[in-house]
């Protein structure tokens, strides 16, 4: 893609089984796999045969008509128990996000994600606050969270960004 992307072109709309082949690419490459990890414990997640994974609304990243990214969000009180919000109050929802084409990286994309995907569970959920949980070593993330108003809370190592 060459030029300047529109962001009025972005979109987030409901992931479904065709989009699995192409998640499954995106998850195997390797600056998505670094973060991520195994790819298949992503795609039994999006498919969801068994049915165990209702919590998890999962979007593809539209530009255009061209997928170009995934993300997805949960009601943390809906996820097992073992993780970091796990003390959280109710009313926390987590994001994960990634962008699956190498030419719409750095260009600003990543913020649009997540500005949507925050409307978004505004506009179905009733947030007291928005957590992504990053690894330290994530700092192209890290940044991009903190550029959408994301703070770190050290004691529990999550950026939150407080709903008012
Ligand atoms: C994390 C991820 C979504 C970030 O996406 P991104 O849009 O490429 O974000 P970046 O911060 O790298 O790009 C923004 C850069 O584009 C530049 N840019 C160009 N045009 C821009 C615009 N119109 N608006 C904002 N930034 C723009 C910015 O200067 C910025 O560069 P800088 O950080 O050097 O200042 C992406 O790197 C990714 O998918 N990584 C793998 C998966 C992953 O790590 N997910 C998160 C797990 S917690």
């Amino acid at each position: 893609m060459s030029g300047i992307i529109d962001k009025n072109e972005i979109s987030l709309r409901q992931a479904n089984r065709k989009d699995i082949s192409i998640l499954e690419v995106w998850l195997n490459k390797d600056y998505i796999k670094k973060w991520y990890g195994e790819p298949d414990e992503w795609l039994v997640e999006i498919q969801n045969d068994s049915g165990d994974f209702n919590w998890l609304k999962h979007y593809i990243v539209m530009y255009q008509n061209t997928p170009i990214g995934f993300c997805q969000y949960f009601d943390c009180s809906h996820a097992p128990e073992g993780f970091e919000w796990d003390n959280e109050p109710q009313g926390t929802f987590a994001i994960d996000y990634l962008i699956g084409e190498e030419i719409f990286l750095k260009k600003g994309i990543g913020s649009e994600i997540i500005q949507k995907l925050c409307q978004l569970i505004n506009s179905l959920e009733k947030p007291v606050q928005i957590v992504a949980d990053p690894v330290p070593e994530n700092i192209v993330s890290i940044k991009l969270l903190e550029r959408n108003g994301f703070i770190l809370e050290p004691t529990s190592g999550l950026y939150k960004l407080k709903i008012k």
